[in-house]
């Protein structure tokens, strides 16, 4: 109906070992539910590895408070009006759990439904220099094959991007944290206020487009 816009709605889909990469994606949540008409949904790429691995990894197990989007819900990237992928960093790139899932969307490439979504990335590195950019621009092949338009978080989160006081992961690429040798530093103040930021930025630029 003329007059009456339907309220958009951005998935915040991400993959998270120990909790760093999913202590952003709700810090991002938050952000994007500030902007009104906009609502954002959480949820988890299925895990990859088998119990036993994952218990020598000391990877906790997952509650079921957040839905998993299984290979045979993509149908839900296609209803979603924007989409932020988060995932923690293996080797510089993104780790293969959302790799697999993004290797499922075959099907949704061939239609071509993802086509002129926006996209962004947030994502968690142990150290500095240990992929907060690589990790990004590693991934952005996925969405130039799907016509996603990528939205990267630019210099928007202003002053802070050049504050070099205080150790941060995070860059114009997108949000990010630091986990630090041992993966027990979860994101800082700082870090969390550039993801909410991030989610607030990418949910007004879902909010113009028709
Ligand atoms: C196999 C493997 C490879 C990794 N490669 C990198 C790397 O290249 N650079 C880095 O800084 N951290 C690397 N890490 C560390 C994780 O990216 C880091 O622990 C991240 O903060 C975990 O986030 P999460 O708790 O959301 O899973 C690696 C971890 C694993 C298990």
């Amino acid at each position: 109906m003329e007059g009456v816009s339907k309220q958009k709605k951005i998935i915040i889909l991400f993959y998270s070992s120990w909790g760093h990469t999913e202590t952003l994606a709700k810090e991002i949540l938050e952000g994007v539910n500030k902007v009104t008409g906009v609502k954002a949904e959480l949820w988890r790429v299925p895990e990859t590895m088998s119990d036993d691995v994952l218990a020598k990894m000391h990877i906790p197990k997952k509650t079921d408070e957040i839905p998993v989007l299984s290979y045979d819900k993509l149908d839900e990237l296609e209803k979603a009006d924007g989409i932020l992928f988060g995932f923690p960093t293996r080797f510089g790139m993104m780790c293969a759990q959302m790799k697999s899932l993004v290797d499922a969307t075959g099907g949704l490439w061939s239609k071509g439904t993802l086509a002129g979504k926006p996209a962004g990335f947030f994502f968690s590195t142990s150290t500095q220099g240990g992929g907060q950019e690589t990790t990004a621009f590693t991934s952005l092949p996925f969405l130039a094959h799907h016509g996603m338009v990528y939205v990267p978080v630019g210099y928007t989160f202003g002053k802070e991007l050049f504050n070099t006081d205080e150790v941060r992961g995070g860059s114009p690429w997108g949000s990010g944290s630091y986990s630090g040798a041992d993966g027990k530093r979860m994101p800082s103040e700082l870090e969390l206020k550039m993801a909410k930021h991030q989610g607030e930025y990418f949910a007004k630029f879902v909010a113009k487009l028709s």
